[in-house]
């Protein structure tokens, strides 16, 4: 690894102390303009080649393509088979989960991210990220990768501040906006997007089966 692909202790620390404050943050330091180019042109390309699908809801048997829940197509990653661009997303992301559990003992696991697209009018309705069937993801890490993302073209994710969902942050799919927040604990919409929307989503899971101990 060169010292360009590791992220400061300065930048991790500050993740981790707001994190523990509030359950969410927003990052614009973790991904250079030049990491996140990259990862939108492996994203388009996989795009363009008509590897995506139509997203799902739910989970195992419970899954359900739902059009009136969510209208965006994805893509679903694996750490060494996808690129460099890919690889030094799951190598960012790794140092997180790192900092995260020395900090703040989540026991995080592993990653599970896809690439999203969401075309011209797609949008996700408002949900949480943990599954009723499967508590495994932790905490969710959205990263965006749409260059001069107008101030008109809608698009943002709503994230939910407290569970009666009165305050909220409405957050730009902006190039190199990276938002972490604790997966059952803020409910977060996506509002129609007017232009192509990229994105990468990632949940951190902890290990399944702690429950039943
Ligand atoms: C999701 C999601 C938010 C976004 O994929 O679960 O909520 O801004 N994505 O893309
Ligand atoms: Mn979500």
């Amino acid at each position: 690894m060169t010292d360009s692909k590791i992220i400061s202790q300065d930048i991790l620390d500050s993740v981790v102390d707001t994190l523990a404050d509030k359950g969410w943050i927003v990052d614009r330091s973790i991904f250079s303009a030049e990491d996140i180019a990259r990862l939108r042109e492996a994203c388009l390309a996989d795009w363009e080649q008509g590897r995506f699908h139509e997203a799902a809801v739910g989970k195992g048997m419970q899954q359900d393509r739902r059009i009136e829940i969510r209208s965006d197509s994805v893509l679903w990653l694996e750490p060494g088979r996808g690129g460099e661009a890919v690889q030094l997303y799951f190598d960012r992301l790794d140092q997180v989960r790192q900092a995260v559990n020395r900090s703040l003992y989540l026991g995080l696991e592993d990653l599970e991210s896809h690439f999203a697209v969401y075309p011209r009018g797609a949008f996700y309705k408002k949900h949480l990220d943990r599954f009723r069937n499967d508590d495994a993801r932790t905490l969710t890490a959205v990263l965006y990768l749409n260059q001069d993302w107008p101030e008109d073209a809608g698009g943002e994710m709503r994230l939910y501040l407290d569970d009666t969902c009165v305050r909220h942050l409405d957050v730009r799919p902006e190039a190199g906006t990276l938002v972490l927040f604790l997966s059952d604990r803020f409910w977060h919409e996506v509002l129609p997007a007017g232009h192509q929307r990229l994105s990468v989503t990632g949940w951190f899971r902890r290990r399944l089966g702690d429950l039943s101990w």
